[in-house]
Parts: C-alpha cells; structure tokens; sequence
C-alpha cells in the first residue's frame, strides 16, 4: 500500500489488475511489478527491493542496466537504429566478426530470439543435409532429446513432449527423432542415414538443470562426426558464463558444430540471438532464402558487440565458477532441511524440493515476500540463477531468506 497525496493505492493490485484485463494469460508471474532495477536488485512499484536470483532465464547474465552495455546502446541511439538487411550498417560486420572469433568458427546468422535461432538451425541443418550431405528432399531427420525445452513456435513445440506446450496446437512438423537425454547409445541408435544433426541443450535448463553424464557430449560428438552428422548445441540459456565458462560444451571439452545463442546476448537490453557454424555450414543460405527484419540490427549489433567485449574479458566466466561453487555448497548443506537434490554448474542451480514443504511455486511466492526472487520449473524443482555480479554476502543473504523459508514450509 502505497500513500499518493494523502490517498491510499495499491500500485501493485492495480498494475496486476491492468496486466490480468489487457495482457494475454500465457504466463503465471509472482504478484511483483518491477518499476526498476541496477545489478542484482529489483525494485518494485512500492519501492520494495528483491534480489533476482533467475536474471530473465539468464537472460540478464551480466547484471541489469550493465554500465558498458546501456552505454553501447545509449551510443547507438543516437546515431541508427534499423536499417533492415537490405542495406549494410557499419556495426553488423564488427559483431559478426567478434563473435565468431569468441565462438572459433567463421560465420554468424544473426537473429533476434531464440526461438528463432533455433527455428534458424534446423532451417541450416535440412538444408545442409539437402545440399551438402545429399539427403532427399523432405526425409531429413534430426535427433533430439526427451525433456527438451527450446522454445514456442510450432516446429520447436513439435518436438517437445511438454503437453502444456502441445496441447491444442498441432499439426505438428515431422522429422524429429526423441532419445532419453544423456544416453549417447540411444543417440547412436537413432541416427541414420538421413540424420541431418543432433540438437541438444548441453545441461537441460527447463527440465531443472539437468547435467548429462561426463561421457555423454564427448561420446555424441563422436557419433556426429563418424557419421557425417552436425551437432548443434542450444547454448542459448546456459552459455555465456552461465556455468563459470564462456559455453557449457567447455566443460567436457566438446566444439559442437553449431552454436545456438540468445538471451544474455541481448545483454537484457533487445532481443539478440546467432546462429553460429563454419563457412560450409552457413553458407547453404543463400539470399531470399531465411531471414529477419530486425536480425542484426546496428542497435542489437552494438549491444551484441558490448557482450561478447565483456565476456572476452572472462571475468564473469571466473565469477559464476567461484560464486557457483559457494551456492552450490550452500544449497547441498540443506539436504536436512527439505532440500532433496541440488544439479547443475556455476551460478545455475536446479534445486528439488520436499514436496510436503509445498509446490516450487508456493515456495517461489514465500521466497518473494522475503525478498528472494526465483523461478519454478517443474512441480517442486526451483531454479537459482542470479546475475552473475552477485556478490558472495548477496548468496549468503538469498540462502538464509530460504533456510528461512524451509523452516516455516
Ligand atoms: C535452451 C533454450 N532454447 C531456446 C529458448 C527460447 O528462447 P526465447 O524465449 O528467446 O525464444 C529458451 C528459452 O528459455 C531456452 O532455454
């Protein structure tokens, strides 16, 4: 409750309320309406501050309103926003050149979402597969794994078995063959002659931060390159430091050949999402055959730019290793307080809750009245990922607001 010239409001209720009436119900937001935010901390409409500990799916990987990147996008402002592929901008070369340098290969296929570099990758890989592999038209295949989440649109949910996802929204693309993720046999039984590729999220991020075992992603780029396959790694929530390296591939030493990026590429200012291959994969695409008004435009390249100069620097990369390791092994100390199992790499933990402490969204909402914002994912599994300028007293905070939690569950 908020006093406005002697007058009792509630700017939350009534915000709430206006998103309820106008706004499509296709997602069950905390009753918190953020009015501003700097670093790790949000503000809402009542000046209340949390601590955001999901950072936009990782979207918002370097912080909120980071001084390089809003300075980036400030600068761009102000000299051209949008000019459409049908002209160059003198900072869509400059980004592309960087990151494929940061990514070790040749070429980039700038989009904006990642639903859409996804929608992209499989667009290359068909056409790939047509091209260059000499796969009939129309029987191209590409190996997936179960409990996938690579976003929304009707291709990507086709091959999704969330039924929430599906539900209603069928027909469904063909040409995708599901396997139990980290299972390298079911992988290898899957592929034939018309796999065209294996796409995969290296740690499953919706699924609740699952991580394969350590000889899954060594062993499927293995199958890929014997059998003439493209591996395409949807980094686009656990790469770019999420994990305490630049891409999660790194930790098991695998170069996938295609990366899939997004979110923090954006560096929480604008959409900005890659495809990113070597020159004998991206260049199958030739003009009028893909693309996207708003890919690559100068206002995302320069904010794309200010990223990949940060993540150069491997300062954040170095902060979720230490900062991760420390969260981790706060979380695994509550196994006696209600905390069943706690996965994942650096700054991105899954977290499996006691079910008779509540569901994660019931805990989600006690962790937001005490300050402490963070996510669901399925049933009773939370998720922590914090911006990774978190500090170590901020951690510290955020699990004594959830021991807290647990307590009175
Ligand atoms: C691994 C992965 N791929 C793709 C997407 C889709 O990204 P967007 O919501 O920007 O379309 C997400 C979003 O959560 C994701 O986690």
């Amino acid at each position: 409750m908020t006093i406005l010239d002697g007058v009792e409001v509630n700017l939350t209720r009534d915000a709430i309320s206006l998103d309820e009436t106008y706004t499509a119900h296709n997602y069950s937001p905390l009753p918190v309406v953020a009015a501003s935010a700097e670093g790790v901390w949000i503000t809402d409409v009542e000046g209340r501050r949390y601590l955001d500990c999901l950072a936009a799916y990782s979207a918002v990987n370097f912080g909120h309103r980071h001084p390089e990147i809003t300075a980036a996008a400030h600068a761009q402002l102000d000299t051209v926003t949008l000019v459409s592929r049908a002209f160059h901008s003198d900072r869509l070369g400059p980004f592309c050149a960087a990151l494929a340098r940061m990514c070790g290969k040749e070429m980039v296929l700038p989009m904006n979402t990642g639903a859409e570099a996804v929608e992209s990758g499989i667009k290359v890989a068909r056409k790939w597969g047509t091209d260059v592999k000499g796969v009939p038209a129309n029987e191209a295949n590409i190996v997936v794994a179960r409990n996938n989440f690579h976003g929304r649109t009707t291709t990507i949910v086709s091959f999704s078995d969330d039924e929430a996802a599906r539900g209603g929204f069928g027909p469904f693309t063909p040409g995708f063959r599901a396997v139990p993720f980290g299972d390298a046999d079911a992988v290898a039984d899957a592929i034939d002659e018309h796999t065209v590729a294996v796409l995969l999220e290296p740690i499953q991020g919706e699924a609740g931060i699952i991580v394969p075992p350590d000889d899954f992603l060594p062993r499927v780029r293995t199958l890929c390159t014997e059998h003439r396959v493209l591996m395409i790694a949807d980094e686009i929530q656990s790469g770019l430091a999420r994990t305490g390296r630049t891409f999660a591939c790194d930790h098991w030493g695998v170069v996938p050949d295609v990366y899939l990026l997004g979110k923090a590429l954006g560096g929480g200012v604008v959409p900005v999402s890659a495809v990113v291959a070597d020159r004998d994969i991206l260049g199958v695409l030739h003009p009028g055959e893909h693309g996207s008004t708003f890919g690559g435009n100068p206002l995302a390249a320069a904010v794309g730019s200010a990223v990949v100069g940060i993540l150069e620097g491997g300062e954040y990369q170095a902060r979720s290793a230490d900062l991760g390791a420390h969260l981790h092994a706060r979380l695994t100390a509550l196994s006696d307080r209600g905390v069943l199992a706690v996965r994942g790499k650096g700054l991105w933990a899954g977290v499996d809750i006691d079910p008779r402490l509540g569901t994660g969204k019931q805990v989600s909402l006690r962790l937001a009245e005490r300050g402490v914002l963070v996510k669901d994912t399925h049933g009773h599994t939370l998720r922590f990922a914090p911006p990774l300028v978190i500090t170590r007293d901020e951690i510290d905070w955020a699990m004594d607001q959830f021991i807290e939690v647990l307590a009175t569950g």
